[in-house]
């Protein structure tokens, strides 16, 4: 039906004879001439009609936006004077000789423009016209040119493309698990996968070597801007490859990918281990954009009189650390006061900071609710270490190693943004030499990652003392989004026992949940390790969109329910059956809902 996208028209294309179809984008009428643009998903040309095409002028004048036409025309160059410099075909226009009204529509519940004025509810309840706008247009377009590149560079890696199943058992990612009821087997569920992890590591077993995937994962979760309870892993295993390979070959995906895709060098990935991005940048994803960074000052407030700074000093779980904003003079009082609060959030308890107006004055020169409380070789020393210079502010945190970390941590990004102090566009990591273990509230350990990744000494060592053991896990994070994880996995069952005595997970549970890979790893499991990426993270980080949801066609809102399917939804009562379920009584549902919240 048409000869050439609306969108590619230029000045190559002038005098040629084109059959365009398209979407109005806008009509109008220019005292006796009428112009459309016309838009499809290449982009928009305007077409233009005369009362010398009689009957093409009057169903012209009857389109309105949003109908789909057919136009036959001519191209054309533009005067000089009405060349539009702002859109790709604004050298050129049609004029139109045919028009044919393909279907006409009624008028959109909100205009297609940049300028969204209404909620994302009804954006996303109208999806398939949201859609249309160029903005979303060219996020799906890329996406697809992302996916297309990474299976080429897989392909090119000699990996192989493999399915996994998405009905199938709970996987042990962290999160709750969707589930789907059976209907051959009464009071069963299958959980849907939260990533591809148990079966990617028994293609392993099964001798396949290089495996990906390009999978969607589940996972009932707390929803934030990147994350949604659906979304798509870049999931990769590989055998008989180590850590430094495993790393390099993926960190040579997202080289080529933005290389390739945007034109941008990325550079050789720096290393971090876990270690130093909580202690200098209270995260373990750092954002290392931004130039501030934590300077622990425990030592230095040991002795001093200001309980706020020497009880966490003194506390061996306590942290007191300080961090310089150059230049953060400047900030008003006020502004000081928002990030108190801001970092009220985070448990901090308080601010302190130090306004360094005159650092060799130490009587009159530093302006704070604390320098009061400090000696002054005190104060000299903190200025010494965060290298103050004149009109910086220095901000302090102390209390549980938790809570400053977090509240510094998250007042860094904060701080990063308010005050745009970027340093650079892109600022991809490593972060490496992660604990194998962390404490549960109730004094036990839980993976850091999940239970199968491989630790860094021995089963002997490991037993011995596995808080301080370290895991061969890595993680990408780039521009303070994790972008990516991964690690070796263990492939000895010995030491799978181990970590699993230390999990305190009892041989039944064992059995339960993971009798399968534990009955692989008998039968010739090669070392083996792998790596996940976030792909709707990357597709967003790459074109600097706001929300995961603006790089995904259909995806779920905050409370994860699809607003244009209203899924989920109820069933029938036949269909209950089916499947062996019986709803309780409302109230009762409502109040176990409540309480599983509040949990
Ligand atoms: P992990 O749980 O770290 O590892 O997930 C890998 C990557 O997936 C992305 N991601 C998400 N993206 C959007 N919405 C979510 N709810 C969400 N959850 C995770 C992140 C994350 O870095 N099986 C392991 C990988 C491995 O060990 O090979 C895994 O799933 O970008
Ligand atoms: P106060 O003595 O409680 O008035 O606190 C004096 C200063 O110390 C104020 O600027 C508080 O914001 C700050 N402050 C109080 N508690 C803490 C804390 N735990 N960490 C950092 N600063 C704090």
């Amino acid at each position: 039906m048409r000869s050439v996208y609306c969108g590619q028209l230029k000045a190559a294309n002038i005098d040629e004879e084109v059959t365009l179809c398209g979407w109005v984008d806008r009509r109008r009428d220019h005292g006796g001439v009428i112009f459309i643009d016309l838009r499809d998903r290449e982009g928009i040309v305007q077409v233009v009609f005369d009362p010398d095409g009689e009957e093409n002028f009057a169903l012209a004048d009857k389109v309105r936006p949003e109908y789909v036409l057919q136009v036959k025309g001519k191209v054309r160059a533009r005067d000089a004077a009405t060349v539009n410099p702002n859109m790709a075909t604004g050298e050129v226009e049609v004029y139109g000789t045919g028009l044919e009204i393909l279907n006409s529509a009624e008028t959109p519940p909100f205009q297609l423009d940049s300028h969204i004025t209404v909620g994302e509810d009804v954006r996303l309840r109208y999806r398939y016209i949201d859609l249309r706008r160029q903005e979303m247009q060219k996020n799906l377009y890329f996406r697809s040119k992302v996916t297309t590149a990474i299976r080429n560079y897989m392909d090119e890696n000699g990996f192989l493309d493999i399915e996994t199943p998405i009905l199938t058992r709970a996987t042990p990612e962290g999160a709750r698990d969707y589930l789907v009821p059976s209907r051959t087997h009464e009071g069963q569920f299958f959980a849907l996968p939260q990533s591809p992890q148990l079966f990617k590591q028994l293609l392993m077993v099964s001798g396949f070597d290089r495996y990906y995937q390009i999978a969607k994962c589940f996972r009932d979760e707390d929803l934030r801007a990147d994350r949604q309870p659906e979304f798509t892993q870049i999931d990769i295993e590989t055998s008989f490859m180590d850590e430094e390979g495993i790393m390099s070959v993926t960190e040579g995906m997202i080289r080529k990918l933005f290389q390739d895709l945007q034109g941008v060098d990325l550079g050789e990935f720096d290393r971090m281990p876990y270690s130093e991005a909580i202690e200098k940048y209270g995260s373990d994803k750092p954002d290392l954009r931004i130039p501030l960074e934590m300077v622990d000052i425990k030592d230095l407030m040991k002795d001093v009189e200001f309980k706020v700074f020497s009880g966490p000093a003194n506390d061996p779980k306590g942290r007191v650390t300080a961090m310089k904003v150059p230049k953060g003079g400047e900030i008003p009082r006020k502004k000081v006061d928002a990030y108190t609060k801001f970092v009220s959030i985070y448990g901090a308890k308080g601010l302190a900071y130090i306004k360094v107006n005159d650092k060799d004055d130490l009587e009159n020169g530093l302006q704070s609710p604390i320098v009061k409380f400090l000696p002054a070789e005190v104060c000299r020393a903190i200025l010494d270490r965060v290298e103050a210079d004149n009109g910086d502010l220095i901000f302090f945190g102390a209390d549980t190693h938790k809570i400053v970390t977090e509240a510094l941590g998250a007042l860094r990004c904060k701080l990063g943004e308010d005050l745009n102090l970027y340093t650079r566009d892109w600022a991809p990591l490593w972060v490496v030499d992660f604990p194998m273990f962390e404490a549960t509230d109730n004094g036990g350990l839980t993976a850091l990652h999940h239970p199968f990744t491989a630790p860094s000494c021995s089963p002997e060592e490991l037993q011995a003392n596995p808080a301080e053991a370290l895991s061969r896990a890595y993680d990408m994070v780039l521009n303070g989004t994790e972008l990516g994880g991964g690690s070796v996995r263990i492939h000895d069952q010995g030491m799978q026992q181990a970590v699993f005595q230390i999990l305190g997970i009892e041989e039944d549970e064992q059995r339960e949940k993971f009798g399968f890979l534990l009955d692989a790893l008998k039968y010739g499991a090669p070392p083996h390790g792998g790596l996940a990426f976030g792909l709707d993270r990357l597709i967003m980080l790459m074109t600097g969109s706001e929300s995961i949801r603006d790089v995904i066609a259909f995806p779920k809102t905050q409370t994860a329910a699809c607003v244009m399917t209203d899924a989920p939804g109820s069933v029938g009562a036949d269909q209950l059956k089916d499947l062996h379920i019986r709803l309780r009584a409302k109230p009762q549902a409502q109040e176990q809902k409540s309480e599983s919240q509040t949990k």
